[in-house]
C-alpha cells in the first residue's frame, strides 16, 4: 500500500441519498429498474465482480437475487464508502488514488466481456476512437469509492449514464477515459480553491491508464476523441441556465491544459 488510508476524511462517509429506484436495507440494497436494463446491470455486475476478486485491482458488490419480472435487483450492501473524489482531491494520497483508479478500469476494459446479445453500441457521435470493448458506462465520481477500512477502491453502478441514452455498453475505451475526466474537471472549483490540480490528477490518471492498455490506446486517437467528446457535452452545456454557463469556460480551459499536458 503507497499511502495511508487514515488521511481520507471519515466525515465524508458517503450517506446514501434517497432515490426512488433504491431501497437502502440492513445489510442490502435493491435496485429496480426497465427489467431489460437491469439484467444488464446485473449481468455486467456479476461479471465485473469477478475481476475484481481475480486482480484484486477493486472491489464490486456480490449481486445477491435478481427479479427479472420486476427488475428488481438486490445487492450486497458495502459500507464505509467515501467518494474517489475524497482520494482525488486531497491530500497526499492524490497519485496512488488516480493510478489505482487508472489500472482498475484498464483491467475492466481488458477483460469484461458480455454476451454477444448483451452488446449495445455507443451512440453514433461518442463511437469513434478506435478499437472497441465493454464499457463501465458511468465511471465518475458518484460511481467509484474508496472504502475507509480496507482501503479497496469500489466500482458501483455497472450501467451506461442516462445523460448519453442509458442502454450501450461497448465501444471506444476512450469514452469512460473521458467520462471520468469530464467529472473530475467540472468540480474544478473545490480543486481551485482547496485541492490538488486537476490537470495533474488527469495527466497522472492517463498516464497510468496508457501504461497498462498500452497499444490498445492511441494517445492521438485519444485527443481526437476529446475534440468530439467536448463539442456535445457543450452543446449540451448550452441548454444550462446562464449563471451556470459561466462555468463553462472554466471547464474548457482544464480540458485545453490536459490535452496541452499530453504533448509534453
Ligand atoms: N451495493 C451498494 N453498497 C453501498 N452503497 C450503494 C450500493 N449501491 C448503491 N449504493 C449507493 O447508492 C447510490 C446510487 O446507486 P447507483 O447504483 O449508483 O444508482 P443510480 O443508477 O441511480 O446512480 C450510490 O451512489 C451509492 O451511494
Ligand atoms: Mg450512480
Amino acid at each position: 500500500m503507497e499511502s495511508s488510508v487514515a488521511e481520507l476524511d471519515r466525515n465524508a462517509l458517503v450517506r446514501i441519498r434517497k432515490k426512488a429506484n433504491l431501497a437502502v436495507l440492513e445489510e442490502t440494497i435493491e435496485k429496480s429498474g426497465d427489467p431489460e436494463r437491469m439484467r444488464v446491470e446485473v449481468e455486467k455486475t456479476t461479471r465485473a465482480y469477478d475481476i475484481g476478486q481475480r486482480t484484486g485491482l477493486f472491489r464490486v458488490p456480490e449481486v445477491l437475487d435478481y427479479d427479472e419480472h420486476r427488475g428488481v435487483a438486490v445487492f450486497e450492501k458495502l459500507s464505509h464508502l467515501v467518494s474517489i473524489r475524497q482520494g482525488l482531491m486531497f491530500g497526499s494520497r492524490c497519485p496512488s488514488v488516480a493510478k489505482r483508479t487508472a489500472r482498475a478500469l484498464a483491467a475492466v476494459h481488458d477483460l469484461l466481456e458480455l454476451p454477444e446479445e448483451m452488446s449495445v453500441p455507443l451512440p453514433k457521435e461518442l463511437a469513434d476512437g478506435g478499437n472497441a470493448v465493454f464499457l463501465h458506462g458511468d465511471f465518475s465520481f458518484n460511481n467509484v469509492f474508496m472504502d475507509t477500512r480496507s482501503d479497496e477502491l469500489v466500482i458501483l453502478d455497472w450501467q451506461m449514464t442516462k445523460l448519453h441514452g442509458g442502454a450501450a455498453t461497448y465501444g471506444t475505451r476512450c469514452f469512460d477515459v473521458a467520462w471520468f475526466l469530464n467529472n473530475l474537471f467540472n468540480r474544478y472549483l473545490h480543486h481551485c480553491l482547496f485541492g490538488n490540480s486537476a490537470v495533474e490528477i488527469a495527466q497522472l490518471f492517463l498516464r497510468a491508464y496508457a501504461e497498462v492498455a498500452r497499444a490498445e490506446f492511441d494517445m492521438a486517437q485519444y485527443q481526437d476523441y476529446v475534440a468530439q467528446f467536448l463539442v456535445i457535452t457543450n452543446r449540451r452545456r448550452q441548454q444550462w441556465p446562464i449563471s451556470q454557463r459561466v462555468l463553462s469556460a472554466a471547464f474548457n480551459y482544464f480540458w485545453k491544459r490536459h490535452l496541452s499536458s499530453l504533448r509534453h
